[in-house]
């Protein structure tokens, strides 16, 4: 019975090893050091249309750094964050210092291997049809083995005002054609119940 009792304990023990562990860790933003060069194609103040457009970001780590700052790179994940300008007043994007909180890179565009000290490396994105829009710029993650960000670039300044580009969303272009198209549908609809009605009653 004690045997089976501190198996059990130790299957407790494991899962809370395995699963509270990792997700206590948390990551400040204010403590990673800036040590990738990030670019993205986009000029200043240019306009992107969401679903059509692309974007091609590169990536390279900061030459002018110590051998070995990378050494735990494994992965670069790209995200689309929102400049300063379109957060004011929406507490859904707001900036965080705690990593896990942070909603200023709401938006995935990769997770890609780092390819080494020397590599730049780029990525084409098509700007997907759910970003809302706003104005951006790109930033860049650099993730440990455990996924953990341990580095970061980003195409624009620390303040978040130089390089920044606009996206304009699907619903901004299409939100008025759909709503007429559903109160269309939703009057035919009653149209043919009306005269089904209007038809029977005169038959009877
Ligand atoms: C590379 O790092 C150096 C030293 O931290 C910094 O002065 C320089 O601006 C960085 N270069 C780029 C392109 O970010």
């Amino acid at each position: 019975m004690a045997a089976v009792v501190s198996s059990e304990a130790a299957l407790v023990l494991l899962l809370v090893i395995g699963f509270v562990a990792p997700s206590t860790a948390s990551v400040f933003f204010s403590s990673l050091h800036q040590t990738l060069v990030v670019t993205a194609s986009p000029t200043t103040g240019q306009v992107l249309n969401a679903g059509v457009d692309q974007i091609k970001v590169s990536w390279s780590l900061n030459e002018s750094l110590a051998a070995g700052t990378d050494s735990a790179y494994e992965k670069i994940k790209l995200v689309l964050c929102y400049a300063p300008v379109s957060q004011t007043d929406r507490r859904w994007r707001k900036t965080y210092d705690e990593l896990k909180k942070d909603k200023t890179c709401q938006f995935k565009i990769a997770s890609v291997a780092y390819g080494g000290g020397d590599a730049v490396g780029s990525y084409e994105y098509m700007v997907e049809r759910d970003i809302p829009t706003a104005t951006y710029f790109v930033r860049a993650y650099a993730l440990d083995a455990d996924g953990t960000q341990v580095a970061y670039g980003q195409t624009t300044d620390a303040k978040k005002t130089t390089n920044l580009f606009e996206v304009v969303g699907i619903s901004g272009r299409h939100a008025s054609l759909d709503i007429a198209a559903a109160c269309f549908s939703a009057f035919s609809v009653a149209a043919l119940f009306f005269f089904f009605y209007v038809g029977k009653r005169k038959q009877t």
